[in-house]
């Protein structure tokens, strides 16, 4: 098993399939770029865990994945793809980057889910771009990239049902799809507190890594409760 890929938050190796991979979570966590990062031990499980659950959930709902199974606390498997270097991001509620870069008050309700592209460059900082700069960069065609935009608003769609039976608000998330190799765009990458907001609907706590970045409590304990009431709907 060769360790293909180690990013800020997961180990990618190869198995005995060349179709498979097998992604470790790690107890890493980092916001801005790297700026601030510390080990957190439980945080890989508590991702592959949310993880694991939110894409059996999609799939259930008729929306595949790259995901297979999860084959331990840390581990799950995966169908192998290349990944398209595109945070695709949906946003239902204003926080965070749009509201320093637009203006928008936090918490502003948007009339409509907003999809934003960024492109995936860490020594660029991965910049917002439109969607003639990813034709571009030869990044994705023109239906390719409404491929996404609607698989993301599809993935919205599901995940706000989801969260609003939690009791929970989805402010906004990110996501990121591969190429199979028979060139079949698949969601992939994972989907956890780490990549998304979520507020609660009667109080202003959120469960998601802002709690990280600004330095507001116990990661683990706010991803464990998240997990509990996932497990609990
Ligand atoms: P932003 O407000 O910083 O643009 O983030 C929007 C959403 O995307 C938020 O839920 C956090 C998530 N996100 C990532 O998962 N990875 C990233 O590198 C960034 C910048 C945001």
């Amino acid at each position: 098993m060769t360790l293909l890929y180690e990013g800020k938050a997961k180990r990618i190796f190869s198995t005995g399939a060349s179709d498979v991979l097998r992604v470790e979570y790690k107890d890493e966590v980092t916001a801005g770029n790297g700026a601030k990062k510390d080990f957190i031990e439980g945080k890989g499980r508590l991702n592959n865990q949310i993880t694991s659950h939110i894409f059996n959930f999609l799939k259930t709902e008729g929306l595949n994945s790259h995901f297979i199974e999860q084959i331990s606390e840390t581990e799950q498997l995966v169908k192998s793809v290349e990944i398209i270097p595109l945070e695709v991001v949906v946003r239902n509620i204003a926080a965070g980057s749009i509201t320093k870069r637009l203006g928008f008050e936090k918490g502003y309700q948007f009339e409509e889910p907003l999809v934003e592209f960024f492109y995936k460059n860490d020594d660029l900082n991965d910049p917002l771009i439109t969607e003639n700069h990813i034709k571009l960069l030869h990044l994705a065609d023109d239906n390719e990239i409404n491929a996404l935009k609607e698989a993301a608003m599809e993935v919205n769609a599901v995940l706000v049902e989801l969260m609003n039976e939690m009791n929970l608000r989805l402010v906004d998330f990110k996501i990121e799809f591969g190429r199979t190799s028979d060139g079949q765009i698949l969601l992939a990458d994972e989907i956890s507190p780490d990549t998304c907001r979520i507020w609660d609907k009667q109080s202003d706590i959120n469960f998601d890594k802002d709690v990280y970045r600004e330095d507001r409590g116990s990661i683990i304990e706010t991803y464990q409760t998240f997990l509990n009431k996932l497990e609990a709907r």
